[in-house]
C-alpha cells in the first residue's frame, strides 16, 4: 500500500470484519493465488448451462479483489483461462469465456480504479484472439497508476511452457549477448561459465511472474487436489488450501477464512520447525550416529 493510503477495513462486511477480527495483520500474505474451479457443477447442480456457471464465477472475481484489495492484500492472482482449457474445450464454450472475459475487463475497470486495483496478465497472451488482447491493454493501462492489490489474471496459462519459454528466452539472451561481444556461445560460455549464466534466480527472472514475489498460498476451489499445471515453479513453498466450496459460491470470506487457515501453518521451507525440539545449531553433539540408533532401535525388540 502507498505509506499514506488510508485504511480500508471499515468497507468489509460484518462477516468478513469478524473473520478479519481473528487475524494477525503483520502477517497477512502478500500473494495470494487461486485456482477457481467449479464453475460448472455449479451450474449443473442448478439444471443450468455451463456459461451459466462461468458468468456467476465472474461475479465471485469481483466480491474477492474488492476484498482483497480492502485488506491491502498485495498480489492476487487467479487461474482465469489454462492452455489446456484452450485446446480441449468445445468451441463455443472458449468463445463464451472470451466474450466474458472482455465483457468482465470493460465492467469493472471504474470499480477496479475505485478500488485502487491494477491489472495484469500472465500467460501466452499473444495466443488469445486480437481484440481481446486489445481489451487487456487498455484495462491495464487505465488501472496502471493504482498502487493498490495487483490482479494477475493467468490467461492462456500453462505453468510448463511457461518454464519453457523463460528457458527460450534465457538462451536467446546468451546467444544476443555472443552475438554483440562478436563472439561464438561456446566462447561465452568459456568466460562465463554455464552455472553463472543459467541458475535459479536467472530462470526465475525469465518467468511471466518476474516482477512478483512467490505465492504464500494457493487456494483451489470444488474439492479437487491438483495444481492442474499452475504456478508449479513458483509454488515451490506455498501453503495449499482446498475447499468443497465451488467457485461462484466463494466469497471475500472465504478468502479471509483461507487467511486465517494459512495463518495457523507454520512454513518451514525444507527447515525444521519451531516446536521442534532438534535444533541443529551449535548442537551437533546432540545428532545420534547411524549405529547408536540401530543399537537403540535393535534393544527395543
Ligand atoms: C473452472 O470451472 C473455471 C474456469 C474454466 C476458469 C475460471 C473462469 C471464470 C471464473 C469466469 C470468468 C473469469 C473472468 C476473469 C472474467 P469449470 O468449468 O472447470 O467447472 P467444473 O469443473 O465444475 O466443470
Amino acid at each position: 500500500m502507498h505509506p499514506n493510503t488510508p485504511s480500508r477495513l471499515h468497507e468489509l462486511s460484518s462477516e468478513e470484519a469478524l473473520v478479519y477480527s481473528q487475524l494477525d495483520p503483520s502477517r497477512i500474505p502478500r500473494h495470494v493465488a487461486i485456482i477457481m474451479d467449479g464453475n460448472g457443477r455449479w451450474a449443473g447442480k442448478r439444471t443450468l448451462k455451463r456459461f451459466k456457471g462461468h458468468q456467476q464465477g465472474a461475479e465471485s472475481v469481483q466480491f474477492v479483489v474488492e476484498t482483497a484489495s480492502r485488506i491491502d492484500l498485495p498480489w492476487l492472482t487467479l487461474y482465469a483461462f489454462s492452455l489446456e482449457n484452450n485446446l480441449r474445450r468445445p468451441k463455443s464454450e472458449v468463445s463464451f469465456l472470451m466474450t466474458l472475459l472482455k465483457s468482465y475487463l470493460v465492467g469493472n475497470v471504474k470499480r477496479m480504479n475505485d478500488n485502487n486495483v491494477r491489472m495484469a496478465y500472465i500467460g501466452r497472451t499473444l495466443g488469445l484472439p486480437q481484440e481481446i488482447q486489445d481489451t487487456m491493454q487498455w484495462a491495464s493501462e487505465e488501472t496502471s497508476k493504482n498502487t493498490g492489490t495487483t490482479l494477475t489474471l493467468a490467461l492462456n496459462y500453462g505453468s510448463r511452457s511457461e518454464i519453457v519459454d523463460a528457458t527460450r528466452s534465457l538462451v536467446e539472451k546468451l546467444i544476443d549477448e555472443a552475438h554483440h561481444r562478436g563472439i561464438s556461445l561456446e566462447d561465452l560460455l568459456q568466460v562465463d561459465s554455464l552455472d553463472s549464466r543459467i541458475d535459479e534466480a536467472q530462470l526465475s527472472a525469465n518467468l511471466y511472474t518476474a516482477h512478483m514475489p512467490d505465492p504464500d498460498l494457493v487456494i483451489r476451489t470444488s474439492g479437487e487436489q491438483r495444481i492442474s499445471n499452475f504456478l508449479l515453479w513458483q509454488i515451490a513453498y506455498s501453503e495449499i488450501f482446498v475447499t468443497d466450496r465451488l467457485w461462484p459460491d466463494f466469497r471475500g470470506v472465504h478468502l479471509l477464512e483461507a487467511i486465517e487457515n494459512f495463518q495457523h501453518r507454520e512454513r518451514r521451507y525444507g527447515g525444521l520447525g519451531e516446536g521442534t525440539d532438534e535444533h541443529l545449531e551449535g548442537k551437533d553433539d546432540a545428532l545420534e550416529t547411524p549405529e547408536s540408533i540401530a543399537a537403540e532401535l535393535l534393544a527395543r525388540k
